[in-house]
């Protein structure tokens, strides 16, 4: 089948499509209707359907290769960074996950509870993922790099029973201990989980809460035999909620299904993966973001490969321990992102040629934009494709790729692809709304209803749903991606930065008005803006204009660098080093418009050296001068 008729029938015939797709997982109980759009936009998949993704990504696979391996733990977070590793078979994968399911259960966890899970790495984090899918408990995964204020908001929305978690994490053989923020967390949200299970890595001692804080390791030794079945559940129950950054400074709870999800993760795991059960799928992200989730636990286990689930950076103990990786576990499929090769483009060559790395067939790279240098860079290194796919934490799975499990049609370098399954994409005028041509640029937007695996709606907020994301345009209900695009004659897409005030620092979302919220508590603070400024290296780097309420504090260059200081340690207690801004200037006036809106565009444009724009409205120029005169100073 060529990609033209796959994806026309997609769009024309979608029913038959998603009935077909549907045919790849196992159903409890068959659905009664494919799609349910009586209340657009919110879109119910598979309705009357029963299912469950743990048995799709596990138990199905144990009757069909139990003893073939499921997951692969490597740390290379050890004193002196030599990979510690460990696997699991797809039948002792069932095994740790009944265990942990077995102790949610004692610990009072039920179906649609809520269980956050704040953890590095390691392969507890997946068994736990599993174990919550196992018995209906809706997981909410916080990455392990945010802080107390990030991970309270998280708790205060999802009102968690049981917090998940463990003693510390570790980057680059440095122990973060992970514990007192979690507590610092607890302490300032209003929602006090009953439950907290830790797994002690003996990496940090912590402080033991009596009654509340509960040892993982005692708990499992008394659930070493435990038989916990599957939960059968609705195709359209909540398996998830995974928060990520918008426009305001509370971050959104992007809600999954189940059903819709899991054909969505095996339909893509084939048609954009090309994933074959007893193959190995390497994807280097974080189970904290959507790519983990999707890309690391649940789909390649849905396809029958063995997982790598990697707790370290791409350096250490040096560049070649992904390569490693490849060649000791006949990795096929890896996915990674940008930045990731980037760095690795900076280290000694010979690395990449140490290790044999025949069986790889092709790198995905997502999650921000793909420069041409990096990607023709590492094509020609590797000696495989190099294949760009462009989604959101919204959406669970790509929008744009190319489908080489389909059709093996080329990539063009600067473009994710293609519109993927499902997707009906247009490009409207960011003013009226109205269609834009070929090489015109516009905002990318999606016809409702959503495919199968996109977002429900946000956790516990309708209104927010369709308010944030369907309602940016008069003249016609659509989704909107803030994105800009751009696509050729040919139907290839090319991806040009968000609309709104979300960032991207080396592949990993932010918001631009959490930071300036954080910034903002510092006691001399002001007025601050936050904005996304290029950088050669993480694609984008946030920079931070602050007011401060004394002036006579930030006079001397010293006295910048310590109010720098200080407001960087604010961000990181917060919301945690990721978030921390590359620079803070501190100045006396800020770009706004006369009616006190913050001219981020124009700020933005003098950070990359570029032409500050349309100033028409600028309440006062002397703001401009002033960032000018930061950015030299
Ligand atoms: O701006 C787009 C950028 O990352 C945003 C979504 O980030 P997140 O929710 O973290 O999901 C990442 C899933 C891979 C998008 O709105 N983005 C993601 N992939 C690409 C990209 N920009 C350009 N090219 C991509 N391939």
């Amino acid at each position: 089948m060529s990609y033209q008729d796959f994806y026309q029938q997609s769009i024309a015939h979608p029913e038959v499509f998603w009935a077909k797709e549907a045919q790849r997982i196992d159903w409890h109980k068959p659905f009664e209707q494919v799609v349910d759009y009586s209340r657009p936009p919110f879109a119910s998949w598979f309705v009357g359907g029963e299912t469950n993704l743990c048995h799709n990504a596990v138990d199905r696979w144990v009757v069909k290769q139990g003893e073939k391996t499921a997951l692969i733990a490597i740390s290379t977070e050890t004193p002196d960074g030599s990979p510690s590793e460990k696997t699991w078979t797809f039948r002792e994968l069932q095994q740790e996950v009944e265990r942990t399911a077995a102790i949610m259960i004692a610990l009072g966890v039920g179906k649609g509870d809520c269980v956050l899970i704040y953890m590095p790495m390691i392969a507890e984090a997946m068994f736990a993922m599993l174990a919550c899918a196992r018995i209906g408990a809706i997981h909410s995964v916080v990455f392990g790099g945010f802080a107390a204020n990030s991970l309270a908001s998280r708790i205060d929305d999802a009102k968690p029973k049981l917090i998940f978690s463990a003693d510390a994490g570790s980057r680059m053989g440095k122990v973060v201990p992970y514990k007192p923020l979690l507590d610092e967390a607890i302490r300032i949200s209003k929602n006090k989980p009953q439950h907290v299970l830790m797994v002690d890595r003996k990496l940090a001692a912590f402080e033991h809460m009596s009654g509340r804080d509960v040892d993982y390791a005692e708990l499992r030794a008394k659930h070493m035999e435990a038989s916990v079945p599957v939960t059968w559940l609705k195709s359209n129950d909540i398996s998830y909620i995974l928060y990520t950054s918008g426009t305001t400074g509370t971050p959104k709870g992007v809600q999954r299904d189940v059903g819709g999800y899991a054909v969505a993760l095996a339909s893509s795991m084939e048609t954009i993966f090309c994933g074959k059960p007893g193959e190995t799928y390497f994807s280097t992200s974080d189970i904290g973001w959507v790519v983990g989730h999707s890309y690391i636990v649940y789909g390649p286990l849905m396809a029958g490969m063995a997982t790598v689930m990697y707790e370290g950076v791409p350096i250490r103990p040096d560049a070649s321990i992904w390569w490693y990786i490849v060649e000791k576990y006949q990795v096929t499929r890896m996915f990674s992102a940008p930045t990731a090769v980037r760095v690795l483009k900076k280290q000694p060559p010979e690395l990449l040629k140490k290790h044999d790395l025949s069986s790889l067939k092709a790198l995905y790279l997502a999650g921000e934009p793909l420069d041409e240098p990096t990607s023709t860079w590492i094509a020609a290194e590797l000696g495989v494709p190099i294949i760009d796919n462009y989604w959101q934490t919204e959406t669970g799975w790509p929008i744009l790729s190319v489908a080489k499990g389909i059709e093996d049609m080329p990539t063009r370098v600067g473009s994710p692809g293609v519109p993927m399954p499902g997707y009906r994409l247009k490009l409207l005028n960011e003013h009226t709304g109205t269609r834009c041509d070929n090489n015109e640029k516009g905002v990318l937007v999606i016809e409702g209803p959503l495919p199968p695996g996109c977002l429900q709606t946000v956790f516990n907020n309708d209104e927010r749903f369709i308010k944030s994301y369907w309602s940016n345009f008069s003249t016609e209900q659509v989704y909107s991606t803030f994105d800009w695009g751009i696509r050729d004659d040919d139907g290839y897409y090319f991806i040009l930065g968000r609309t709104d005030d979300v960032i991207n620092v080396a592949g990993h979302r932010l918001g631009t008005r959490e930071i300036e919220e954080s910034i903002s508590s510092h006691p001399n603070v002001s007025e601050v803006a936050v904005v996304g400024v290029e950088d050669k290296l993480k694609g984008q780097v946030a920079v931070a204009f602050v007011i401060p309420k004394d002036a006579s504090t930030t006079s001397t260059p010293q006295d910048k660098k310590q109010f720098e200081k200080e407001i960087f340690a604010v961000v990181d207690r917060q919301l945690g080093a990721v978030a921390r801004p590359s620079r803070v200037y501190a100045v006396s006036l800020l770009p706004k418009t006369r009616s006190g809106k913050l001219l981020r565009r124009s700020i933005q444009a003098l950070c990359e050296g570029r032409d500050p724009g349309d100033l028409t409205t600028i309440e006062d120029p002397n703001s401009l001068t002033q960032i000018k005169d930061a950015l030299e100073s």
